[in-house]
């Protein structure tokens, strides 16, 4: 059975949760990868409640030890290799650079790009003969800065250059690099949860779908090494841009 591991999964209904499902579905062993154990195991269950096999793996994501920890479970679980491996990770740190500890900053680099060094770094290492799909995602924040949004620009930013690198240091060993700028906001719980009257008043059309943005992702999985994508950018119709 092929592989996939899949690090920053949240809730169920988060871009982590549904890529976590619908690769499963796609019939892909897959290892569910985050902070929070009682999450992990909610998309777990849902997944073998599906028919589809799944394992959590409780992983820090700026945790050089936790990643490789991930990968070495991933490795010795089943059978088959690693064909998908899915940096998705990420916090947004609005504030003002003037105003903002210089800690805060440095996580929000070490989750943003410094832990999609390590993941990257591990699944690399551990790659053999088999295609590898390596993607990450951005953000709007990937490719712009913004007044009060240094901190997470500054992240996201550096996290695409870093992929770039891999997609031209790992295409020859068969490894295929894509980025995903999701330019908007996700139509999941976090959003639902943080900004209700805000939800209430952009409405369900100002936000990025799930399924679409996950069709993104397998799109980039199932592409042949002779046409390759580094990298996709999603956003509704409304988004101004
Ligand atoms: N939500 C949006 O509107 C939006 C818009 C544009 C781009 N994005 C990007 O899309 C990705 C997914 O965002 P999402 O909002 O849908 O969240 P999600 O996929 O539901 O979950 C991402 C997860 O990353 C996890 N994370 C944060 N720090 C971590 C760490 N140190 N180790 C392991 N996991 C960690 C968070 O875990 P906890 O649950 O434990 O906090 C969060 O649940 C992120 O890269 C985000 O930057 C999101």
């Amino acid at each position: 059975m092929k592989k996939a591991v899949i690090l920053g999964v949240g809730p169920l209904e988060g871009l982590g949760g549904a890529l976590c499902l619908r690769f499963a579905r796609e019939g892909l062993h897959v290892f569910v990868a985050g902070r929070s154990s009682k999450k992990l195991e909610k998309v777990v269950e849902e997944i073998t409640n599906n028919g589809n096999v799944a394992t959590s793996v409780v992983t820090d994501a700026t945790s050089d030890e936790d990643i490789k920890n991930l990968f070495e479970v991933a490795q010795n679980t089943g059978h088959g290799d690693v064909e998908l491996a899915i940096y998705n990770a990420g916090n947004n740190t609005p504030g003002k650079i003037s105003e903002m500890d210089s800690e805060y900053f440095e996580n929000s680099w070490r989750v943003g790009c410094f832990g999609g060094f390590l993941f990257a770094r591990e699944a690399i290492r551990r790659h053999k003969e088999e295609p590898l799909s390596l993607l990450f995602t951005g953000a709007s924040a990937s490719l712009r800065g913004r007044a009060g949004f240094g901190a997470f620009n500054s992240a996201k930013g550096a996290l695409r250059n870093l992929a770039q690198a891999l997609a031209k240091e790992c295409a020859e060993s068969g490894i295929h690099v894509g980025h995903v700028v999701v330019d908007g906001p996700i139509w999941g719980e976090k959003i639902k949860v943080r900004y209700p009257e805000w939800v209430a008043e952009k409405g369900e059309e100002a936000m990025i779908s799930l399924d679409g943005l996950t069709d993104a992702y397998f799109y980039l999985y199932k592409q042949r090494r002779r046409a390759w994508t580094f990298e996709i950018d999603l956003r509704t119709s409304l988004e101004r841009w």
